[in-house]
């Protein structure tokens, strides 16, 4: 079960070993946003500079929105997967056209904005808006599945419903915003393919270790 003392040792791990990102401590939603599409398929060291250049270029969702796509995917060479791009543009024109440029706040809105799914309405929920959103990709999905020996396979609806529980179970125990990317960084930085357990924080509740059996977790799909 999730329990106050796995987050508090992972909030406090997060606090001491979190790497520096140039939207973490944003509350900006439009910069949350793009931070997030961004990073959905790229490497944090890989998207920083990208990220940068992009804020510098449109500091603003109406500078998107009054853009046109070519300038847009022009900024975006070299990052790939380019329909992440279009539907960035997709929807800041929406928001500055159909919402007169008010960010919505809430799940609900946030899902209605054209390319915005539940992943990206998650992260903007909770680390724009600390709502108890669980934001659960590939690294978090790891991490839970080693700590609670999750035996479903990862492509399975039932594997992702345990994950988002307890995911959304951790967020009462500190702040959604930063519970949520100490569960990422812990996936990105620790509990990896090649996990460092020795050094994770969370090693003495994690049920994959104490079997000896972290290398058979996540159960992935055969290929
Ligand atoms: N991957 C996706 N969002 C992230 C974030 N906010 N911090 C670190 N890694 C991430
Ligand atoms: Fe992952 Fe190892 Fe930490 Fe368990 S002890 S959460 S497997 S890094």
């Amino acid at each position: 079960n999730m329990t106050s003392d796995i987050v508090h040792a992972l909030v406090e791990w997060f606090h001491r070993e979190k790497r520096i990102m140039p939207w973490r401590g944003e509350t900006d939603p439009y910069k949350i946003w793009v931070s997030e599409v961004m990073l959905q398929q790229t490497q944090v060291t890989t998207v920083i500079p990208y990220y940068e250049r992009w804020i510098d270029t449109f500091p603003k969702l109406s500078h998107v929105a009054e853009s046109s796509l070519q300038d847009i995917l022009k900024m975006w060479e070299g990052l790939g997967y380019y329909t992440r791009a279009r539907n960035l543009y997709r929807g800041a024109v929406y928001i500055v056209n159909v919402l007169k440029g008010n960010f919505p706040e809430s799940r609900e809105e946030l899902l209605k904005i054209p390319g915005i799914g539940p992943y990206t309405s998650a992260a903007i929920a909770s680390i724009a808006f600390n709502q108890p959103y669980g934001v659960v990709d590939g690294n978090v999905s790891r991490v839970m599945a080693r700590l609670y020996l999750i035996g479903e396979i990862t492509s399975s609806s039932r594997f992702k419903e345990t994950v988002t529980n307890l995911v959304n179970q951790s967020l009462q125990w500190g702040a959604p915003r930063w519970v949520n990317q100490a569960w990422m960084e812990l996936g990105a930085l620790v509990c990896t393919p090649k996990p460092a357990c020795s050094a994770c924080p969370l090693q003495s509740f994690c049920e994959a270790r104490q079997h000896l059996c972290v290398e058979n977790f996540p159960v992935k799909p055969n290929r």
